[in-house]
């Protein structure tokens, strides 16, 4: 079972690759599913600014390729900021693949772990 530690601890790893060299801002994000397996994802960028992904999209894409729909929980680091929630459309993208018990957002402040819920953060997100 991956705690909550570990999986921020992937999140870091992950953001050792992002690919930033527009905004020099880093993120790593990792998913951990309901049935236990964990997918890392950071930020990419380009020289056409719109088309700049997320590392959370980058997390929650991976998993959905590996057929993996159920979000227990998804981390989220920057070195640059503390409490790195995901955007708008990120939290959007997260609501979607909510797990039944709901979706842990876990950030880190000043190196302790904080646990967020994606239906704190995005309340009355869309769904159909
Ligand atoms: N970014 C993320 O990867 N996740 C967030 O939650 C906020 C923003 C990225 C997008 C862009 O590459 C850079 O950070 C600056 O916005």
């Amino acid at each position: 079972m991956t705690t909550y530690e570990e999986l921020m601890n992937m999140a870091k790893e992950a953001s050792k690759n992002a690919y930033s060299p527009y905004s020099k801002f880093s993120v790593g994000a990792c998913v951990l599913t309901e049935s236990g397996n964990t997918y890392k994802g950071c930020n990419f960028e380009n020289a056409s600014y719109g088309l700049c992904i997320c590392a959370e999209r980058n997390a929650v894409g991976t998993a959905i390729a590996n057929g993996d729909r159920e979000i227990k929980a998804i981390a989220i680091y920057s070195p640059n900021v503390d409490d790195c929630t995901p955007c708008g459309a990120c939290r959007q993208v997260i609501y979607e693949f909510k797990a039944a018990d709901g979706t842990d957002v876990i950030t880190e402040v000043m190196g302790e772990l904080v646990v967020h819920t994606i239906d704190e953060l995005l309340p009355g997100g869309f769904s159909l």
